[in-house]
């Protein structure tokens, strides 16, 4: 069973970010699926790796089309970029050491990013990029 679905309520209106996106929930799910079938430490904290090598890269990227489309609130996204990935290292050092009560955090942590990140911040960057699009075709 899912543990969270992409749906276009989670759009950002650029490809390459939504399927990252659309990636980030895949193995958020694989890290829900192995936690519920009871798999070992050791292969959920190899998955939580996943995640958190797939985020720091997305937030990455997120960072670079902000930059190319002049976002104004760039540096306070990317602030908000760092503090997750603070927690999601933090969290994997716990899994890392054995402690399942930390992957329960996990994913309540990684469940409230999705819905409130993407939800509320990313998609006031689409917004932007959006807007500057729709501006630069009526210039062209
Ligand atoms: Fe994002
Ligand atoms: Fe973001």
């Amino acid at each position: 069973m899912s543990y969270i679905n992409w749906d276009q309520s989670f759009s950002v209106g650029v490809k390459t970010l939504d399927n990252q996106h659309k990636h980030l929930f895949a193995i958020i799910n694989q890290l829900y699926d192995a936690y519920e079938s009871k798999k070992s430490i050791e292969v959920i904290a190899e998955i939580f790796d996943q995640v958190l090598e797939y985020t720091l890269a997305h937030f990455s990227i997120e960072e670079q089309y902000m930059l190319h489309y002049r976002y104004d609130d760039y540096n306070e996204h990317k602030a908000l970029h760092q503090n997750l990935a603070a927690k999601a290292k933090e969290l994997a050092e716990k899994i890392h050491d054995g402690d399942l009560e930390a992957v329960a955090q996990a994913h309540l942590f990684l469940k409230g990013w999705l819905e409130k990140h993407i939800k509320k911040v990313d998609l006031q960057y689409a917004e932007h990029i959006r807007a500057t699009k729709a501006q630069k075709d009526k210039i062209a």
